[in-house]
């Protein structure tokens, strides 16, 4: 009963009207060692649907660590290149799911790829994109910048770059970005708003360096926040303090 009610979209003044949302493909594992935890899957959709629901535009990034990850390829002795276009494949098994989940809850969504895979999904073509979320589809990007050596965290950025987004929310599994490690620092506090400065002198690790350079000096708003919790990104998008924003 809870549930049900959790799930019944507030009516909301939205701080920010289009978003990109950042997820990573581990989170999609659930409790599972690999792969997509289909019940993890479903409450991401659900929790994407209150936002759509709501109003706002809704472009999403998802990693493919959950599938596979070049970098570790690349250690047993794998090209890195290969591995890393293996890798963006995965993003694209992952966009596909969520893609599904999404529209089983009615939500209408458009996956482009930055690898042309026509009989699956579109190419990326930023205005066609721009589009699709002006006509309240949810747009979702697969296949990383489709060039090695970026990460996912890089693909989110440049495309939230891309489409103007108000904002880039970085769901994780943490609720913010701390002083210091805090697993390792119990005396570690998290910051409610933090600078782009800060958080690079201080080496706090929130996104690869070239995402978070793209972000900085495109004045990109950047918010992590904890996607697990029910109701968070509802919530955050309401305006109410949740995760930690990154300003310049
Ligand atoms: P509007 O032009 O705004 O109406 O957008 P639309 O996406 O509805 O039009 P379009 O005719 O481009 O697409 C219709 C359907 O075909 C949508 O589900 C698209 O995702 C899909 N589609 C469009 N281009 C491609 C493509 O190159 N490959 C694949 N697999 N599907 C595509």
């Amino acid at each position: 009963m809870l549930n049900s009610l959790h799930y019944l979209a507030k009516p909301i003044t939205m701080k920010y009207k289009r978003i990109l949302l950042k997820l990573s493909g581990e989170a999609l594992m659930g409790n599972k060692g690999f792969g997509i935890d289909q019940e993890r899957l479903m409450e991401y959709a659900k929790e994407i649907k209150l936002a759509y629901d709501a109003g706002c535009q809704v472009a999403i990034v998802i990693g493919g660590g959950n599938i596979f990850r070049g970098i570790q390829a690349e250690k047993g002795g794998m090209d890195r290149v290969h591995g890393d276009y293996m890798g963006m494949l995965a993003t694209v098994i992952n966009s596909m799911a969520i893609q599904s989940a999404l529209e089983g809850l009615g939500v209408q969504t458009r996956l482009q790829s930055a690898i042309k895979m026509e009989q699956i999904c579109e190419p990326f073509i930023r205005r066609k994109a721009v589009r699709h979320l002006e006509k309240g589809r949810v747009v979702i990007f697969g296949a990383g910048t489709g060039n090695p050596y970026f990460t996912t965290d890089t693909a989110a950025t440049l495309r939230a770059i891309e489409i103007e987004a108000n904002v880039i929310l970085k769901g994780t599994r943490v609720d913010g970005i701390y002083t210091a490690d805090p697993e390792k620092d119990p005396t570690a506090t998290k910051y409610d708003t933090v600078k782009f400065e800060e958080v690079y002198n201080k080496g706090l690790e929130v996104m690869d360096m070239t995402a978070f350079t793209l972000c900085k000096e495109n004045n990109l708003p950047l918010i992590v926040f904890d996607m697990n919790k029910k109701g968070n990104l509802q919530n955050l998008l309401m305006g109410e303090k949740v995760g930690t924003l990154v300003v310049a």
